[in-house]
């Protein structure tokens, strides 16, 4: 199959306010030599222990940070490290760990779930709008009756449920989940995981779906990349790679998941 999202040698740097002895400013290498493909339609699970680089990744797939070094293909589209104006790939949204952070406290459901609509240009009348968000609420679960509410009124796995309304709601072709089910409890982490498994297969989404789980991992992912210190360590099918671990590192975090 052809790679759908294709990833290569990409790396991001921080720089840090220390500055060394000839009054450098200290680099700190979050990201490094990262390359992968998905094909469309599967679900890449990403694994690492916390600092390893994860949610660097996910910022440069979703555009929030400019790539240091690298590219990142999606589709027919580039994005190449230098190339400022080339701007953010379309068609990719992003679901956060905490929907909180995507969700603005004071805004009513109705319109924080249209709000990338709006900004998408399509000049949609208020019927077509309500009719979009309704739908898309039925999708994940929910009635109409959260249209005027706001986040504080929900559950933590209901605002979960409207952040990916909210990612879903312009039809992206690629969704990057950051520890979607990390602050849920086992059985509402349950139902979001199936929802976005059922979401998959319905749009046929392509996902990158990073978790320090590795239980939720291989639930959800077709290929693990597992990344370390900011690098890539191993990469292979989830069942190949739950089966025999190549990489001492991935191994050990095996063996520290008392369930494997
Ligand atoms: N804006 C920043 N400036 C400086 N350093 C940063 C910045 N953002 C991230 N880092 C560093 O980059 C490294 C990777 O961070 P990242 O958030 O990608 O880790 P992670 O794998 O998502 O961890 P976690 O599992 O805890 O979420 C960390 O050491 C972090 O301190
Ligand atoms: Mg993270």
């Amino acid at each position: 199959m052809k790679p759908f999202l294709q990833v290569d040698n990409l790396a991001r740097h921080y720089s840090l306010p220390a500055r060394d002895f000839w009054g450098r400013r200290e680099r700190f290498v979050a990201l490094e030599g990262a390359s992968f493909e998905v094909p469309e339609g599967q679900i890449l699970g990403v694994v690492g222990e916390s600092g390893s680089g994860k949610s660097t990744l996910a910022r440069l797939l979703v555009g929030l940070e400019p790539p240091d070094v690298g590219s990142i293909t999606l589709g027919e589209q580039h994005v190449r490290a230098g190339e400022a104006h080339s701007g953010p790939l379309r068609d990719v949204q992003m679901v956060f760990q905490d929907p909180f952070g995507s969700l603005d406290p004071r805004m009513r459901i109705l319109d924080s779930i249209a709000e990338p609509l709006d900004h998408a240009g399509l000049s949609l009348s208020p019927d077509e709008r309500l009719s979009r968000v309704v739908g898309m609420l039925e999708r994940v679960g929910l009635g109409s009756g959260a249209l005027r509410r706001f986040p504080h009124q929900f559950s933590g796995g209901q605002r979960q449920r409207i952040a990916i309304a909210r990612a879903l709601i312009t039809r992206p072709r690629l969704l990057v989940a950051d520890e979607p089910v990390s602050a849920l409890d086992v059985s509402i982490a349950a139902q979001i995981l199936n929802l976005l498994l059922d979401i998959r297969a319905e749009f046929g989404l392509t996902m990158v779906f990073i978790s320090h789980d590795l239980g939720v991992i291989r639930y959800m992912a077709d290929r693990v990349i597992v990344m370390q210190g900011g690098k890539i360590v191993e990469a292979g099918d989830t069942e190949v790679l739950f089966a025999s671990p190549r990489h001492a590192y991935t191994e050990r975090l095996l063996s520290a998941m008392p369930r494997f």
